[in-house]
């Protein structure tokens, strides 16, 4: 890996961070990045799907997921974890995502995960091939291309410090605040940054000083190097070791913060877990000291830093290794920006014409366009181009279930409602609210038990005792008119062509095996129209990719009903239509066709 991130590198966030996230989506935007830093966010205990987020001073989604293993199934790209999780959990939300794979970046933020724990964590990825930012860490930056949440500050700060494009500084640090202190630095006396790291304050971090600093050495956009050192620790020998053996030839200033401690008669423990000198080679003026000699610029003073920087910074310019670079146009983010109430995801009539899931009308509506009512559908309902076998099915089943006679519940009651003077939509709308689980919208119930059972491997005898324990009739067995001597056409028909034209049609071969049974006992009890096309969807979807997940969720969120809802308006609009036609007064029920059987009132003494 020659840089740690570029302008396409997404990450998965886990923890609902709202504020950082915020941050990454709005430095994304002022660096003009395409495609939004953050891909996803895990979060838990979150119900949502999604959450917004300013993008400039519009708003964009992100989706959120439970668990790390869904995030990253939906998000394959991603290869960036940023756990943000509490030390408490930070280590085994880790572990997980390394055993999901696919991550090439881990980025650690927690301080205080156990010193044994980290170091398994931190072994684990290096096996895996995995560079860990942190434990302890505000992260890393690749300027103009990908920042981790907080790093750098604020959008000004980060303009200030020029993180906002790529410089020529390699920049390693341990803590994060004295990062944004350097970056600012860098900025000033040199041309600002190419790739930035805090590895973070731990005694036992992922990614060490070497590991990045070799990384960075086969970084072209890296031209020289600034490490920032802490008393504590041996890792600066590593870098001279590396300059030594010629690993690394890119020019290093370099600083290890905490001389002060010589003035101190014992050992002192500075804010940092591992800044603590065990050793007098571990003393930050020890390991000044031996990076001088191995030829690392080393300033006299913290204070002589940002001169030694400039130093070295125009030396290589005069040479001819770095460039001038061209200030990058840059956007910026609206002072007052609002969110927006309201989310529309199936159609947009912003443009010239308006669209179905991104189709323009025109495109689908027209007989030349070959595209049906089904289409239609699956573009706004599903937001999705479904092939013609599936097309045709859902025309079919709108078709089929159009209308069947004024005596059944919804058409009575439509023709009740339009005698009584109603509008047309008045009429409609009482027609509609009698389909329910007996009449119309047993479409759901069919598909969610019926798939219950078939993936359970109950028998059709099992599954009509679980449904008795239940307490409720079978969603899409039974008929009050229809029977085995007398079947239904319509499900006649809707099997033809599922036979015909469905990949497989394994869940309604089960339900035929349960409408034996049912029918043994009584012939009324087949397989009806409502159990016919919940079957069949089911079949439908899975033959699509569909995942049972996504399967479920349409069924619990009534999809399945809907198309009785779409086909049985037509049939109740003729109805009503047909009542205004022939100018029909008002209906009154005959009496003589209720049983009355009402008591005398008890009189109150
Ligand atoms: N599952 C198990 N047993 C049933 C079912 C069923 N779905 N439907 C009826 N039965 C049994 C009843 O328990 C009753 O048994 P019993 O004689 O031992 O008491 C017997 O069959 C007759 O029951 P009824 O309610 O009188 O049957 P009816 O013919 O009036 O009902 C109805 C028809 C309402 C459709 C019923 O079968 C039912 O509720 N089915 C499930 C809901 C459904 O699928 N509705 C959609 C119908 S299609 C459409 O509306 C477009
Ligand atoms: C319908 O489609 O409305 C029916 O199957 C119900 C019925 O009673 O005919």
């Amino acid at each position: 890996m020659e840089r740690l991130f570029d302008k396409n590198t997404q990450a998965i966030f886990w923890n609902n961070n709202k504020t950082a996230i915020q941050r990454m989506l709005d430095y994304d935007y002022v660096i003009k990045r395409e495609t939004p830093s953050v891909a996803a966010i895990v979060a838990p205990t979150s119900s949502n799907k999604f959450e917004k987020f300013f993008w400039g001073g519009d708003e964009i989604m992100v989706p959120v997921f439970r668990n790390t293993a869904d995030a990253k199934a939906a998000c394959p790209n991603a290869d960036v974890l940023l756990n943000f999780a509490s030390f408490r959990t930070a280590y085994d939300v880790t572990m997980e995502a390394l055993e999901i794979g696919g991550f090439r970046v881990m980025m650690i933020t927690a301080e205080g995960i156990p010193e044994r724990l980290a170091r398994k964590m931190n072994n684990a990825a290096r096996k895996a091939g995995v560079t860990v930012i942190g434990p302890a860490t505000v992260g890393a930056i690749a300027p103009g291309a990908f920042k981790i949440a907080n790093i750098g500050g604020t959008i000004e700060n980060i303009i200030n410090s020029k993180l906002h494009r790529t410089g020529s500084c390699g920049l390693v640090t341990r803590s994060g605040g004295l990062f944004n202190e350097l970056s600012n630095i860098i900025s000033i006396n040199a041309d600002g940054i190419a790739e930035g790291v805090a590895i973070g304050g731990d005694r036992f971090v992922g990614s060490t000083f070497i590991d990045n600093m070799l990384r960075m050495e086969k970084n072209p956009d890296v031209k020289y190097m600034v490490l920032l050192g802490e008393v504590g620790g041996r890792e600066e020998y590593k870098i001279i070791e590396a300059v030594k053996d010629g690993r690394i030839t890119k020019p290093i200033v370099a600083w290890c913060i905490g001389t002060i401690a010589k003035h101190f008669s014992s050992g002192v423990q500075f804010g940092h877990a591992g800044a603590s000198a065990n050793a007098d080679e571990e003393t930050a003026v020890a390991k000044n000291q031996a990076m001088k000699e191995a030829g690392i610029y080393v300033p006299d003073s913290f204070n002589d830093l940002p001169a030694k920087i400039n130093e070295v910074y125009t030396k290589l310019k005069n040479e001819g290794i770095i460039t001038e670079i061209e200030e990058p146009e840059i956007n910026t983010i609206p002072k007052v920006r609002r969110p927006k109430q309201f989310v529309c995801t199936i159609s947009d009539d912003r443009g010239e014409e308006a669209t179905y899931a991104g189709f323009p009308i025109s495109s689908v509506a027209t007989p030349d366009t070959g595209k049906s009512i089904g289409d239609v559908i699956s573009l706004l309902w599903f937001k999705k181009v479904y092939p013609k076998w599936a097309t045709d099915f859902i025309e079919t089943v709108i078709k089929t279930v159009a209308d069947h006679g004024p005596a059944v519940s919804g058409a009575h009651n439509a023709k009740v409602t339009a005698r009584a003077g109603k509008s047309v939509v008045e009429a409609l709308v009482t027609g509609l609210l009698t389909i329910g689980p007996r009449f119309g919208g047993a479409i759901d119930g069919a598909a969610q038990y019926f798939k219950y059972a078939h993936d359970n491997d109950m028998t059709p005898a099992e599954f009509l005792n679980y449904m008795k324990k239940q307490g409720i009739p079978i969603p899409g067995i039974g008929h009050r008119i229809k029977s085995l001597k007398n079947p239904d056409k319509r499900v006649e028909g809707l099997k033809k062509y599922a036979k015909e034209f469905f990949p497989s049609t394994t869940l309604l071969d089960y339900a035929l095996t349960v409408e034996q049974l049912t029918t043994s006992k009584k012939e009324n009890l087949i397989l009806n129209v409502d159990g016919t096309i919940g079957i069949l969807m089911v079949d439908m979807w899975r033959a699509l990719g569909y995942t049972e997940e996504e399967i479920d969720e349409f069924i619990a969120s009534g999809t399945l009903n809907s198309f009785f809802i779409v086909g049985r308006s037509i049939g109740f609009i003729g109805h009503i239509l047909d009542e205004k036609r022939l100018a029909m007064p008002m209906y009154r029920h005959p009496m003589d066709d209720i049983l009355y059987n009402v008591e005398k009132a008890e009189e109150i003494k």
